[in-house]
């Protein structure tokens, strides 16, 4: 199973009518599962939801809680640049994930891999 194109077949079902800039995440647990999920938009734009955190959500709220990986992509128009995560989805990663924790993003030609502490340096973190 390629992960990355996992994430593209989770674009397909972006909700991005304001933005036009389609986004599809597939992320990977230490159990071996795939959850996908996509960016989705809403006229108030606020309640926007990035791909990366509808993978989360779907995947905490059945029960998972640990994560070895993401693959990101998307883009706009059909032009597919390298699609970096949010601040927003950084923090929420940090809440589930180690520094070790890879992040994968391509161009379409180009697999480019980080870990969340290269992204997310020094985060904030409670002690739990
Ligand atoms: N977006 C994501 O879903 N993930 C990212 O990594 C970057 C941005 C979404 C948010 C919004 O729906 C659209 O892309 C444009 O910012």
């Amino acid at each position: 199973m390629n992960l990355m194109e996992v994430a593209k077949e989770a674009m397909n079902n972006s909700y991005s009518p304001y933005s036009n800039f389609r986004v599809g995440a597939a992320l990977l647990t230490k159990s071996n599962k795939v959850y996908k999920g996509c960016n989705v938009e809403n006229a108030s734009y606020s309640p926007n939801c990035c791909a990366e955190r509808t993978a989360f959500v779907k995947a905490i709220s059945e029960g998972e809680k640990e994560f070895v990986a993401i693959a990101i992509y998307g883009g706009k128009d059909g032009k597919y640049d390298f699609c970096l995560p949010c601040g927003v989805c950084r923090q929420v990663m940090s809440e589930f994930c180690d520094k070790d924790f890879k992040i994968y993003v391509s161009n379409g030609k180009e697999i480019k891999c980080y870990t969340l502490g290269e992204l997310l340096p020094n985060s904030f973190k409670l002690e739990k």
